[in-house]
């Protein structure tokens, strides 16, 4: 069993955050999306690893992820080029997969418990493909699987008008080699695109059998913001955190916190978990960071309280202000104008950018 990583696709409606980077490397709790997929591949056994890229963010996703030897998996990386939808990026796998069985994992998709069900599921029986199911409240925006009431998958639907179940297809895939023929038959659905959903069907009508497997616990599409705000939610309710770097004496630490070995809470600062800090990042006297936050490295926080917000790192925030539900980018600075005349606000915001003042 091999695994195809995709890691494609333009991550517009995560701008401005994507405009400097795969939406993939979006950090969840201090960790790019990606990772946690390389983590799911490695604990089902799959160590031989394609990585499909976009255009989008190829020379950064490399540079991480390497040979990934680090991870203890073996990378191929694969060009897409233009993102003509999954089944396409899925059809460039071909000659990485080979006779072999695969799974297909949609590299901005997070999910609680792994992918290993799913694969043995999948290799208990004779399919040709399995697919990994969970309920959604809004079925039009998702494939969704029909399955009656022998649990057998009857028809698959790529974001029907008239959903026939609330069953959607999350990001994660079984195939068997088949799935290459079904994706050079299929045509590109009304929005453009080669629909993986489609070849799951054509499957299905060329008579093979599709396994579905329902998914436990959380499982995450991390496309927006606020996606990522939950996602960073789910993680660090999940994750055992450690505070390995200093809390002064007079500084206040309650619940669980993840604190680099680097980094340094100060006297008369307050940290309420779940939280985390990764590496050589101040917390100073005054700011309150409260829970479901985190906050990237190279940064320090100032008179601030920040509260279920990701901050991606390489930040001044020393404003005395309250931050909540917030995603900020990169490099982000935001001072205080209390002192300045005329009086307002001071903005110097990129493209896309949301604010709510
Ligand atoms: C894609 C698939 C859809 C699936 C979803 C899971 O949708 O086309 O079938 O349910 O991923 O996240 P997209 O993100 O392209 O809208």
């Amino acid at each position: 069993m091999k695994g195809v990583l995709l890691s494609g696709g333009t991550g517009s409606r995560l701008r401005p955050i994507t405009h400097t980077g795969p939406k993939q490397l979006v950090p969840v709790a201090n960790k790019p999306v990606l990772e946690y997929a390389i983590e799911d591949f490695k604990e089902a056994g799959i160590t031989e690893i394609g990585i499909i890229l976009g255009h989008k963010g190829r020379d950064e996703i490399q540079e991480l992820l390497g040979d990934g030897s680090e991870y203890g998996v073996e990378i191929t990386y694969i060009i897409q080029g233009n993102p003509l939808g999954l089944a396409h990026a899925a059809g460039c796998a071909r000659d990485f997969v080979g006779d072999d069985d695969f799974v297909m994992y949609l590299g901005d998709n997070i999910l609680k418990s792994g992918i290993t069900d799913l694969v043995e599921s999948f290799e208990a029986g004779n399919y040709g493909a399995g697919i990994a199911l969970q309920e959604v409240e809004n079925p039009q925006a998702f494939g969704i699987a029909d399955v009656d009431d022998a649990g057998n998958v009857t028809e698959l639907i790529e974001k029907p008008d008239e959903p026939p179940t609330n069953l959607a297809l999350i990001g994660m895939y079984v195939f068997s080699p088949a799935v290459f023929d079904a994706i050079d038959d299929l045509e590109p659905s009304w929005r453009g695109e080669l629909e993986i959903t489609d070849a799951i069907q054509s499957l299905l009508d060329t008579g093979h059998e599709i396994d579905s497997h329902v998914v436990e616990g959380w499982w995450k599409d991390t496309g927006k913001p606020e996606d990522i705000l939950e996602a960073n939610r789910l993680v660090l309710e999940d994750r055992a955190l450690e505070t390995q770097g200093t809390v002064e004496p007079n500084a206040t630490v309650e619940g669980r916190v993840e604190l680099d070995e680097t980094s340094t809470i100060k006297d008369g600062a307050v940290v309420r978990g779940p939280v985390s800090i990764a590496e050589d990042t101040v917390i100073e006297s005054g700011s309150y960071v409260g829970p479901y936050t985190s906050i990237g490295p190279n940064s320090t926080l100032e008179g601030v309280h920040v509260e279920n917000s990701v901050i991606i790192g390489d930040s001044a925030i020393t404003t005395s202000g309250k931050i909540v539900d917030s995603l900020l980018g990169r490099g982000t600075n935001i001072g205080s104008a209390d002192s300045l005349l005329p009086e307002g606000r001071r903005l110097v915001v990129g493209e896309n950018s949301q604010l709510k003042l």
